[in-house]
């Protein structure tokens, strides 16, 4: 089933998402809808505070990117209170976007490979070493479960000049191929 995605300015997407508990009611379920979700918007990742759960989980698929990306080609990933235990010190800044934040592309600097572990939505705890772009799309996601976009990563000049793009997302009138949920709708 494919749900609405929140967009920027709505509240969820400022908070703290909660661990996910064992017996948390219909998990496959809601992973199955997040993956169907993504697929529609053309997404490579989706963190539940996006489809309004504020719980840690994430769904990830690279293969858009793969041509580009060859790390990304076998990239599909359920991560359940994911936490990223190592960053690089190297750090590779390229573009990116947001199904939250619709017609908004910039720069971000990020770690060029990361250790993190998490469950699956089978229960089972994962241990990996991620790089290259699929690391990139991962920490983008974890960083939801916190309550951060990518957009508070870059400066506040940049920020400026998308105010009227971020302004028109907030009231609702941003064009959209999928489905949505503004704050000011
Ligand atoms: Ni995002």
């Amino acid at each position: 089933m494919i749900l609405p995605v929140y967009l920027y300015g709505h509240p969820v997407l400022r908070e703290k998402a909660k661990e996910v508990p064992g017996d948390y009611p219909a998990l496959k379920e809601l992973v199955a809808n997040m993956f169907d979700t993504m697929y529609h918007a053309e997404g490579v990742g989706l963190a539940a505070p996006q489809i309004g759960r504020s719980i840690r989980l994430i769904v990830l698929d690279g293969k858009p990117m793969s041509e580009d990306f060859k790390e990304c080609k076998d990239f599909r990933r359920v991560m359940i209170n994911p936490v990223i235990e190592e960053y690089s010190d190297e750090e590779i800044s390229l573009e990116e976007g947001c199904l939250s934040l619709p017609g908004i592309h910039e720069k971000v600097e990020r770690a060029a490979w990361i250790r993190i572990k998490y469950s699956d939505e089978n229960g089972v705890e994962h241990n990996e070493t991620i790089e290259g772009f699929a690391a990139r799309i991962v920490q983008h996601e974890c960083e939801h479960l916190d309550g951060l976009v990518f957009i508070d990563n870059i400066s506040a000049i940049r920020r400026q000049l998308n105010k009227g793009k971020l302004n028109n997302i907030i009231k609702g009138t941003t064009g959209c191929s999928y489905k949505t949920k503004a704050v000011g709708k």
